[in-house]
């Protein structure tokens, strides 16, 4: 048992008086490349961590949820599935239950699918640093998806889990976001990246070792504020760019990234300032996507890293979601000779960026960065190495798809 376990563990037996049926686990994510594109049909690029979140369970027969959280002020949090049930699939719906709106959102979904779950007691904690954009939300779903499966014995695989805890997070906690998230952090595996066509939801697993070199986590400290509602607005600007361009082919487009990099060049002058670089941003990250794919199978971590920077410098200068202090941490990160790219990773403005480094000169270039962010940015950055971890349905099904 790791200590997170044995937290979540000691959490339960002290709230609820026994011991815990199980422990359970789901990790949250980064994305090594194909940036916010998979609410644009693009192909994504995501690896599960070894951080996430940690659940110690037990059935209840009475139909009462008791749910309590190591991490967040604040005591056991009660509902009941009947009522939970009977919930309309709406934010304002869930918004008072605060963090319990995530695992009670989930519980609502599958109830809506027929799945037959009674009362459950479960206590979570997180080894992930929150709010810093490594999906702990997402991490926080699925795991309630494995749960539940395992309580009340549920036919329940990876794809329709990630599908119905996006579905938990779009209507009951109100984020409009695409399913890379969800997706991998419920069928992610250790060692591996997953290549995730997000149109078709067809899906492969990509070894990725990056040998003599590390994936180190860059965590800007800067809260991600501006996130949700400039999300929402970068949605609408690539709505709106294929609307303008999508039926000027034939057959239509119907996402943006359906559209190669070639065939962008061709229509681009119909489009206006900024969607024109909104657009641009999408089909060509889309493209570095399938590059990157290539990359890693030629086990060229040379070319993912020049590949990598080119996809934060898209989404700096084209896509506009980087912000001082990721490009600040990015330039640090690019500054040092062992680093072979840097890039943002997740929604931006604010929290994490990955760099793929020397393993050799990995202390040195933690501390250059380090140095570096906090005489420009004015406090400290944390950074340390990412491990890839197994996800709660990543070995689910036949190995087909390695
Ligand atoms: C957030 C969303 C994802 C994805 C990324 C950007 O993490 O939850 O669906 O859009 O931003 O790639």
């Amino acid at each position: 048992m790791n200590k997170y376990e044995s937290e979540v563990c000691s959490v339960f037996e002290a709230r609820f008086g026994h011991a815990p049926a199980r422990t359970f686990f789901a990790p949250g994510r980064v994305n090594l490349i194909g940036e916010h594109i998979d609410y644009n049909g693009g192909r994504v690029m995501p690896c599960s961590l070894s951080l996430g979140t940690y659940a110690a369970a037990s059935p209840r027969a009475d139909g009462r949820i008791r749910l309590v959280s190591a991490d967040m002020r604040g005591g056991v949090i009660e509902a009941d599935i009947g009522a939970v049930s009977a919930l309309e699939c709406r934010p304002e719906c869930f918004s008072g239950f605060g963090w319990a709106a995530y695992p009670l959102g989930v519980a609502a979904k599958l109830a809506s699918r027929s799945h037959s779950i009674g009362g459950f007691e479960m206590a979570v904690c997180g080894s992930l640093p929150r709010g810093s954009g490594l999906s702990s939300s997402a991490s926080l779903e699925v795991l309630t998806c494995a749960v539940l499966k395992e309580l009340f014995g549920l036919t329940l695989d990876g794809v329709s889990a990630s599908l119905l805890s996006l579905e938990a997070e779009r209507d009951c906690a109100g984020v409009n976001c695409g399913i890379m998230d969800q997706f991998v952090c419920a069928m992610g595996r250790r060692g591996a990246a997953v290549l995730l066509d997000t149109h078709t939801l067809e899906y492969g697993y990509f070894p990725f070792d990056p040998g003599e070199n590390v994936l180190l986590i860059m965590n800007t400290k800067k809260p991600r504020r501006l996130a949700d509602s400039k999300y929402n607005e970068r949605r609408a600007e690539c709505e709106e760019a294929l609307r303008l361009i999508g039926g000027l082919f034939e057959p239509q487009k119907t996402a943006l990234c359906e559209i190669t990099p070639e065939e962008f060049a061709s229509v681009s002058a119909v489009l206006p300032e900024p969607l024109l670089r909104r657009a641009r941003h999408a089909v060509t990250e889309n493209r570095r996507t399938l590059e990157a794919a290539e990359a890693l199978e030629a086990g060229d971590i040379a070319r993912l890293g020049r590949l990598i920077n080119a996809s934060h410098d898209s989404l700096r200068d084209d896509y506009e979601v980087t912000g001082r202090a990721l490009d600040t941490i990015v330039e640090a990160a690019r500054s040092h000779p062992a680093v072979l790219g840097a890039r943002m990773t997740g929604a931006g403005f604010g929290g994490c960026a990955i760099a793929i480094a020397e393993r050799s000169a990995a202390e040195d270039v933690i501390a250059h960065v380090s140095a570096l962010y906090r005489s420009r940015i004015g406090y400290d950055c944390e950074i340390y190495t990412a491990e890839t971890g197994d996800a709660p349905f990543g070995k689910d099904d036949n190995d087909e798809n390695c």
